[in-house]
């Protein structure tokens, strides 16, 4: 039967801070790492979700850089907690056909983490079902300052004049430069901010927000997020007039 209902149109690229993780077990008088682990849980079903939803990239925001100045203890948990993961979900990711990647500054982390994320990466290289970034130690100022690092060295070899750097030289230097930018930003726990999440990639990107809890986010919370997502006018700075053609639509591809 023909609908009158648009197209449903789901994120290509979801991009997620999930906050809330250590008022999750401070409510239930749990140590924090508790809801580390709680969140590591809802981290699974948020992969099962975007699969299910044709989601083709998903971020998530594991560790900023600022989060190595949380009590010794956290971040000690919170290492174990990833060290784990790695060990036990990766196989299970590969069969699914989700290709993972680490974004941020690696060598901060100890030499068995590293080894571990190598391995994820270089094992599911060739997947292609989700793109799964995760971003660890990493920070949006970082992201800009290291594509300005690569950039000014380009300059001082010869390779590129000053004059040839442009939104693009230096997009495609940033993290997930082959990938399109996030369409749909989410963050929960309550609190409006971007937290110097991808603040490059961020720029045209539809931000949503929740008082849920990180581990208490499930599918339903998701579907949310998406039927809202559906209902807005993205403009990249058009009239609302000119986005009802698409041919003047700016191209959607990478990090532009
Ligand atoms: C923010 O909550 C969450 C983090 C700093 C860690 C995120 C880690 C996970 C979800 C677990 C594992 C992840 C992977 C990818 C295996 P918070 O501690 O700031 O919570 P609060 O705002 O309630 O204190």
């Amino acid at each position: 039967m023909a609908s009158d209902a648009p197209p449903a149109r789901v994120p290509r690229h979801l991009a997620i801070i999930m906050d809330g993780n250590g008022r999750w077990a401070e409510r239930r008088r749990r140590p924090r790492v508790i809801g580390h682990r709680a969140g590591a849980r809802a981290v699974n079903q948020c992969i099962d979700f975007c699969i299910e939803h044709g989601i083709g990239a998903l971020t998530l925001f594991a560790f900023s850089s600022e989060n190595w100045g949380r009590p010794e203890e956290e971040v000690g948990a919170l290492m174990k907690l990833f060290l784990n993961a790695l060990a036990s979900e990766v196989e299970e990711l590969h069969r699914r056909g989700v290709r993972v990647r680490f974004i941020g500054e690696r060598e901060r982390f100890g030499d068995a983490i590293r080894a571990r994320m190598e391995h994820a990466e270089t094992l599911t290289r060739g997947n292609a079902t989700l793109h799964l970034s995760i971003a660890a130690s990493y920070g949006g100022r970082w992201d800009i300052v290291n594509a300005a690092r690569g950039l000014a060295a380009d300059v001082a070899a010869g390779r590129i004049r000053p004059e040839d750097i442009d939104e693009r030289s230096l997009g495609m230097r940033t993290a997930l430069a082959d990938l399109p930018p996030p369409d749909l930003f989410i963050r929960t726990g309550g609190d409006l901010r971007i937290s110097n999440f991808l603040l490059w990639q961020l720029a045209y990107t539809e931000l949503w927000f929740t008082e849920t809890l990180w581990p208490d986010v499930d599918a339903a919370t998701l579907r949310q997020a998406l039927a809202d997502y559906a209902m807005r006018e993205r403009r990249f700075g058009l009239t609302g007039a000119q986005v009802s053609t698409p041919s003047s639509m700016p191209p959607s591809g990478t990090n532009e």
